[in-house]
């Protein structure tokens, strides 16, 4: 028996610094590096920011928020997802902004989300039915876009294996 193999693989772009992207990605990126002091990461001191830009214009920011009792924090992409789904149902996301400050070394290499928040970011993709450009780094050097969070997920579980 012969195996069919499969491959899979994206395009994404990377910058040098800041100063290489558009106006409207580096505004994005500031707000990210700036919301990563309304991180509330005691345990970590590892503060992450994220800044979402809606199709309707409009700004929105997450921080991550720990908790002694460690696995109840929550991830900055979490934290802003679970609020644009309040302030804003159903308004599809253009581009989120990810960035970091960590307290205890570098913040120079572009923050890669974790699992969990990669499942979040496709789920709301699917559910506005956009996809969301992600923009990756520290709170210096490299740039990372990824035109699709979805596309950091692949063989994903989606509401359509459900049905
Ligand atoms: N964290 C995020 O907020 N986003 C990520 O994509 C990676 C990790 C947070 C969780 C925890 O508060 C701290 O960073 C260290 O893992």
């Amino acid at each position: 028996m012969s195996a069919s193999i499969h491959k899979y693989s994206f395009e994404y772009e990377e910058y040098d610094s800041i100063d290489a992207i558009s106006p409207t990605n580096s505004h994005l990126v500031n707000e990210a590096r700036k919301a990563t002091q309304l991180s509330y990461a005691p345990y970590s001191n590892f503060l992450v920011g994220a800044c979402a830009v809606l199709n309707n214009g409009e700004f929105v920011v997450g921080s991550n928020q720990e908790n002694a009792s460690y696995p109840v924090g929550i991830c900055a992409e979490r934290v802003l997802l679970a609020s644009l789904g309040q302030l804003f149902p159903n308004e599809p996301i253009v581009s989120i902004a990810i960035s970091y400050d960590n307290l205890k070394g570098k913040s120079d290499k572009p923050l890669s989300p974790c699992g969990m928040c990669r499942q979040a970011l496709q789920e709301y993709e699917n559910r506005v039915n956009q996809p969301i450009r992600l923009i990756l780094s520290g709170m210096d050097g490299k740039i990372f876009i990824i035109p699709q969070a979805s596309m950091l997920l692949p063989l994903s579980f989606s509401g359509d294996d459900l049905k």
